[in-house]
This record gives C-alpha cells, structure tokens and sequence, in this order.
C-alpha cells in the first residue's frame, strides 16, 4: 500500500496535492463555496457570539491556523480551546457560541469528551473530520468530512493541509453574506484551486531537506519562530520534529522573542524563522537582524525571490517557497518542515510511522 515510498508519512506527504485537490472537489463552484454539511446551519452559525476551535495536537494546530482568516471574513470572534484544557478547566461554553471540533480521526477521547460538554451546555457542534462515521461525525450537530483519503502514519501531515483548506471554506461560506469582502473572498479562492500546484512544486524541495536534515542530525534542540498565519506553521513543524525525529523542538511566537527565548540564542543552536510575504513580513525581518547580531544558526523560510532580502549578508541558509494568497502561506510552509522532520528521523534511524510511545488514535484520557 506504500506503494514506491519507503514509509506511509513519506507517502502521504508527498499524495498532498491530491490529498488538497479531493478536499475541494465539488465544492468550489461558480466563483462560490458549498459545503453540502454546513449549509442548513450557516444562519445560526453568523448568528453565534463566539466561535470556539477545540482539538488535540496537530488538528488544534490547523485550527489556530485558521483562526486568523475565520475571524477576518466572518467578523466573529474565535477563541481557541486545547480539548483537554477545555475540561479541565470546565470553560464556558455558552448557547450561542458555536464549538467547532476539529479531529483527523474523529475518535480522539478528550475531543469527544469536550464535544459531550458542550452539547450539555446547549452550543450548536459542528464537526470536521477526515472519518466518515467517526463518533465524531455522528454526534455533532452537522460538519463537513476533508476527504483526504485514509492516514496511516502516526504523525498527521496530509490531514493538517486539507483541515486548513476545510476551514477557508468554512470561513469563506459563513463570510459570503458580507459585500465589503467580496474581493477578498474571491482572491482566497482562486487561490485555494491553485494550492495543489504549488503544492506538487514545493515538494520538489526534498532532496535539498534531506540535506538540511543531515546537517541537523547531531543538535539537541530546534526551534521555530513564527508570526501571524504562520504562527501555528511553527507549532506543527515543532511537533512534527518531536514526535518523529525524538529531538526536542519548540514553535515559538517571534513578537515573545524578547521576552525569554532570546537567552537560549547562540552560535550552535538551529532556529527556523518563518519569514515569507505577509503582513508580518518587515517584523520577521527585523527578527532575523536581531538573531543574527546575537550570530544565531539561521534557516530563513521565505518566499521566492526574497533571498537577498531576508539574508543579504548570504548567513542564513534558506529554504525559498511559493508565495501563494497569505492566509493559505501555511498550508505550503509546513509541507518543507513535513519533509524535514521525516529526513531526521530516517537519518537518525527511528521507526517513522510508529514513533516511540505514541498512538495513532488516543482514545484514552
Ligand atoms: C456529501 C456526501 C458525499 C457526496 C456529496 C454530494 C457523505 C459522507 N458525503 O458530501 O459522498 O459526494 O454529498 O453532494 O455521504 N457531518 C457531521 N459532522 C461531521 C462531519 C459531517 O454532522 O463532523 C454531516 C454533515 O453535516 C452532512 C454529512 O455529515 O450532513 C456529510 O458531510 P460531508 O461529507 O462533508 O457533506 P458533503 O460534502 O455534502
Ligand atoms: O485524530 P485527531 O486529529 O483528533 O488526533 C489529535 C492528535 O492526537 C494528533 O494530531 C497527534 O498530535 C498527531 N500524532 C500529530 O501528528
């Protein structure tokens, strides 16, 4: 079922531009979105207070990922709740928010023991997830399937991409009332029909990943700063690195750079710094100067052409990716942080699909 690949995460990483493209069949038509599950509840949905992500792991990151663009188009304010904090910490959950549960497998216990309470709590429950007839999908009140085909490795990677891209689409309907936007939500979706090209073109990063891993393999530790959209970019490329590639790993906020992280800069520590065209674009710029006066170990991912930009003095290795719309960016960066962690961890000759200790599905608190 490998088919030529040697592992099932290096497969599906690579099946992202068809993954991307089944995500948005048939629901991307006459310049519009139908999402064939949300539409009876698109009224309630505008009429909610507050719209609340809850996930686990790397689906919470797809969501924190869309976060941004969700609030932008519908003008509803999101919050974002990790599905164990939630209960822990028994949060209000209210009738007139809306809880989007967000699950590749639709079966991860805290997920659906959030989703228990707040359904108790009277929220209209709306589900995304890649499992047809997951308990997920049977107990929320309506949702929408990714369809990006069965996942078998451990680590998430072609289900984060269709998540982010499900969510536009969610964003984009729930937005479609609001004229001012029309422009904007018109540019998202041109550029949501282009995503499995740049897709297949960004994959052609990986012999230069592989090579970069190499030079990795020997470091503690590495860290990922990120901004904005791509904020959740270097949580789930952190993540990825830990849980396959067993080396410790942090996505950090690069606006909390100076409050801490700074001290751990020197010349042997590796720091990603995602760095492509978007509204934080000068600020990452400036993040970069401020690493390297401190003669940080540099890997700046920016956008085509912007080499000479991001590094001018050549001290930064680079790691050069299509621009594409700006709230999409993520969907594209983390496929090169996808590659990267699953080189490490062949390199360092760990079990990619199975990492040490973990589970595909945690269905157990
Ligand atoms: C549906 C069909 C699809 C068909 C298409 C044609 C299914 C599963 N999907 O897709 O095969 O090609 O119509 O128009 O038969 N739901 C939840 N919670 C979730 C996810 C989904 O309640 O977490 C519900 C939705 O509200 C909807 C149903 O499941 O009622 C199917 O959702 P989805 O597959 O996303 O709908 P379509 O894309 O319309
Ligand atoms: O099936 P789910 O999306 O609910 O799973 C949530 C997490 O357990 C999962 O994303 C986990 O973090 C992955 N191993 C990440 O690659």
């Amino acid at each position: 079922k490998k088919g030529s690949y040697d592992h099932f995460m290096q497969k599906e990483i690579h099946e992202q531009p068809h993954s991307l493209t089944t995500t948005m069949r048939g629901r991307l038509k006459d310049g519009g979105v139908l999402l064939g599950g949300l539409k009876e509840h698109l009224k309630t949905i505008r009429r909610s207070r507050r719209v609340v992500f809850i996930g686990c792991g790397t689906s919470y990151n797809a969501a924190l990922a869309a976060r941004t663009f969700l609030e932008e188009l519908s003008g509803i304010p999101v919050t974002m709740e990790v599905a164990s904090d939630l209960l822990d910490r028994q949060g209000p959950i209210y009738r007139d928010d809306t809880a989007v549960f967000v699950s590749q497998s639709g079966e991860t216990a805290d997920t659906l023991l959030a989703l228990d309470y707040a359904l108790e709590n009277g929220a209209l429950c709306v589900g995304i997830t890649n499992t047809v007839g997951s308990s997920l999908s049977r107990k929320t009140h309506c949702g929408i399937h990714i369809n990006a085909g069965c996942e078998i490795g451990v680590a998430s990677t072609k289900a984060y991409t269709s998540q982010i891209v499900v969510m536009a689409m969610m964003a984009l309907a729930i937005g479609s009332d609001q004229i001012s936007s029309q422009a904007r939500r018109e540019a998202i979706i041109s550029g949501l029909s282009s995503l499995p090209r740049y897709a297949s073109e960004v994959l052609k990063l990986d012999s230069e990943m592989k090579e970069l891993a190499s030079s990795l393999i020997d470091s503690e530790s590495l860290l990922v700063f990120g901004r904005g959209y791509n904020y959740a970019t270097a949580l789930e490329g952190a993540l990825k690195v830990k849980e396959v590639a067993l080396m410790h790993s942090e996505g950090m906020l690069a606006g909390e750079m100076k409050h801490g992280p700074l001290a751990l800069v020197d010349e042997n520590l590796p720091i990603i710094v995602i760095a492509t065209r978007d509204a934080c674009f000068s600020k990452q710029k400036s993040v970069i100067q401020q690493l390297l006066s401190r003669k940080g170990r540099l890997i700046v991912m920016c956008s085509k052409g912007d080499a000479s930009v991001v590094s001018p003095s050549g001290s930064c290795r680079l790691i050069e990716v299509p621009e594409v719309a700006d709230c999409l960016q993520p969907v594209i960066n983390i496929i090169p942080l996808q590659l990267l962690a699953y080189h490490l961890t062949v390199l360092r000759g760990f079990n990619v699909d199975q990492p040490r200790n973990l589970a595909k599905s945690v269905t157990t608190q």
